[in-house]
C-alpha cells in the first residue's frame, strides 16, 4: 500500500514550512532536562531491564539464518538465553533455550539443524514446535507428564521475512504494536529482502547514548560535514511521533543537492531496486525509531537497521544490519560495514557509524562524572526525548522514581495521526 499522495504533499508542505520556521512550533511543549541518571544508574537500568526489555518486540533474526525447516539458532542479544526455530511444520518458534529438566541448554551451537532439540546433559529430546518427546529412562521419573514439559516458548511473530520475539506472554500483536509504522513499510516488501550483512560491534557506552547519536538531524553539518551533510538538509527535517514510542525522521537533500542523481552515484546498478518504494523513501532520507532499539533508514535500496542492545550499564552491543532485494551473484551489500582484517570479525563499522559513535566513550565517562548534570535538548531533538518519554511509560510512570523520570510534555496532541504543526502551516498560508 502506497502512502497517500495527499500526505506526501502535506509533508512536503511542512519541511517547508519547518525550515523557514523561527522558533520551535508555537504549541510545542518546553522540554525539561533529562536527568543524568538516566544513563548512569543503576536503578534505572534495573528498571528497563525489567520493563522495557521484558514487554517490547524485539528483532531477533531474518529467516535467511534459519532457512530451512528444522534450522534453528541461539538468541541471546537481551543476555537471555533464547532459541529460534524453524519448524518442521514450517511454523517459526523462540523458546528459552532451557532443558525443562535441569535447565541446560538444549542447544549449544551457534546454528544449525535438525529435525529434533537434544538437550546434551540426560538426552531430553524436543520436537521443533517444543514438545518433549523423548526421556531416556523415564520409568525412573514417578509421575513425569511429558505433554507438561514442552520448551517454554517466548512470543514470536514475523514482519515478512523479519523475525520479532517478546518476552510478555500478553504482549499485543507485532501489527498492533508497530501501528502506523506498519502501513509505512508495506512498500519496502519485507516479504521479498534478504538478509546481506549483520554484524555486531561492542561500545563503551549506555546503548541510550549510542542510539541517541542515530536520533536527530541537529548534528548532521558538525559531524557527518563530508558523509551525510550533502544529502540531508537538517533545517527541512520533519519528524513525526506515532503511537507506542516508534518515530520517523524525513529530510530531504538540500535543494542545491540533486538526490535522485546522488542515489545513483551512491547505489550500484546491480542492486536491486525496491520499486514499490514512494516518493519520500526515494528523495528524502528517513529514518524510524521501532521502540525500544532499532533506528533505521529505510530507502529505495535497502533496510538497514541499527539495534542497540544493552550488554551492562555502561556497554552496548551494535548490531548492523543490511536487508535488500536480491544481489544476484555479486557480492551482498553491507551499507554499515567495510572489510578489516585486523578486527576479530573482519569487518569495521563504515566512515558513517564511525562519526556516529566516536564520542560514545566519552560523553558515558563525563556522564559518570560530576561535570554532567542533566541533558537540554531542543525541538529538533524532541524525537529523542519522546523516546524517554516511551521508556518511562514501559515502565510504568509510578515505578520510574522522581530523581530519573522524564516529565510527559509531549502529549497525545503530537502522537500521529495528530499533528498540531499541520493547522499552524495552513493558517500561516492562508494568511498569505
Ligand atoms: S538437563 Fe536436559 S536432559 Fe537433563
Ligand atoms: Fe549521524
Amino acid at each position: 500500500m502506497a502512502m497517500d499522495p495527499a500526505y506526501i504533499e502535506q509533508i512536503k508542505r511542512l519541511m517547508e514550512w519547518e525550515a523557514a520556521r523561527s522558533a520551535p512550533p508555537e504549541e510545542f511543549p518546553h522540554l525539561p532536562d533529562l536527568p543524568a541518571g538516566r544513563y548512569t544508574s543503576q536503578e534505572y537500568y534495573d528498571l528497563e531491564q525489567q520493563h522495557i526489555w521484558k514487554k517490547s518486540w524485539l528483532f531477533a533474526a531474518h529467516i535467511d539464518e534459519i532457512p530451512e525447516p528444522g534450522c534453528f539458532m541461539k538468541w541471546e542479544n537481551t543476555g537471555t538465553p533464547v532459541i529460534i526455530v524453524h519448524g518442521m511444520d514450517g511454523e517459526v518458534r523462540a523458546f528459552y533455550n532451557t532443558c525443562r529438566h535441569r535447565g541446560a541448554p538444549v542447544v549449544t551451537e551457534e546454528k544449525g539443524r535438525a529435525p529434533r532439540l537434544m538437550c546434551g546433559y540426560h538426552n531430553w529430546t524436543y520436537k521443533t514446535d517444543g514438545e518433549l518427546v523423548g526421556v531416556p529412562e523415564k520409568q525412573d521419573f514417578t509421575g513425569l507428564d511429558m505433554s507438561c514439559r514442552s520448551l517454554i516458548p517466548v512470543k514470536c511473530e514475523r514482519l515478512g521475512n523479519v523475525i520479532f520475539v517478546n518476552f510478555d506472554d500478553d504482549a499485543m500483536p507485532l501489527k498492533q504494536w508497530l501501528g502506523p509504522v506498519w502501513n509505512d513499510w508495506e512498500e519496502f516488501q519485507f516479504d521479498k529482502i534478504k538478509l546481506a550483512a549483520r554484524h555486531s560491534f561492542d561500545l563503551n557506552c549506555n546503548w541510550k547514548v549510542a542510539m541517541e547519536a542515530n536520533m536527530e538531524v541537529y548534528h548532521v553539518p558538525f559531524i557527518h560535514p563530508e558523509t551525510v551533510a550533502p544529502l540531508v538538509d537538517s533545517k527541512r527535517n520533519v519528524n513525526t511521533m506515532f503511537p507506542n514510542g516508534h518515530a520517523r525522521m524525513l529530510a530531504p537533500a538540500p535543494h542545491e543537492t540533486d538526490r535522485e542523481h546522488v542515489r545513483a552515484v551512491d547505489s550500484p546498478p546491480d542492486w536491486q531496486e525496491i520499486d514499490t518504494v514512494g516518493e519520500l523513501g526515494r528523495t528524502c532520507t528517513q529514518s524510524y525509531t521501532m521502540f525500544p532499539n532499532w533506528v533505521s533508514p529505510l530507502s529505495n535500496y535497502f533496510v538497514p537497521p541499527l539495534v542497540f542492545w544493552p550488554t551492562g550499564l555502561n556497554t552496548t552491543r551494535l548490531e548492523l544490519v543490511t536487508m535488500a532485494l536480491d544481489w544476484g551473484d555479486g557480492p551482498a551489500p553491507d551499507l554499515w560495514t567495510v572489510p578489516d582484517d585486523s578486527k576479530p570479525n573482519g569487518r569495521d563499522m563504515s566512515p558513517i557509524i564511525l562519526e556516529d559513535t566516536q564520542f560514545g566513550e566519552m560523553i558515558q565517562k563525563s556522564m559518570e562524572s560530576d561535570g554532567f548534570k542533566s541533558v537540554p535538548l531542543s525541538y529538533q531533538e524532541a524525537r529523542i526525548y519522546s523516546f524517554h518519554q516511551s521508556c518511562d511509560k514501559m515502565i510504568g510512570l509510578d515505578n520510574v522514581p522522581e530523581h530519573l523520570a522524564v516529565e510527559q510534555v509531549i502529549g497525545e496532541e503530537w502522537i500521529y495521526p495528530n499533528d498540531p504543526r499541520v493547522s499552524q502551516m495552513e493558517q500561516l498560508q492562508a494568511a498569505e
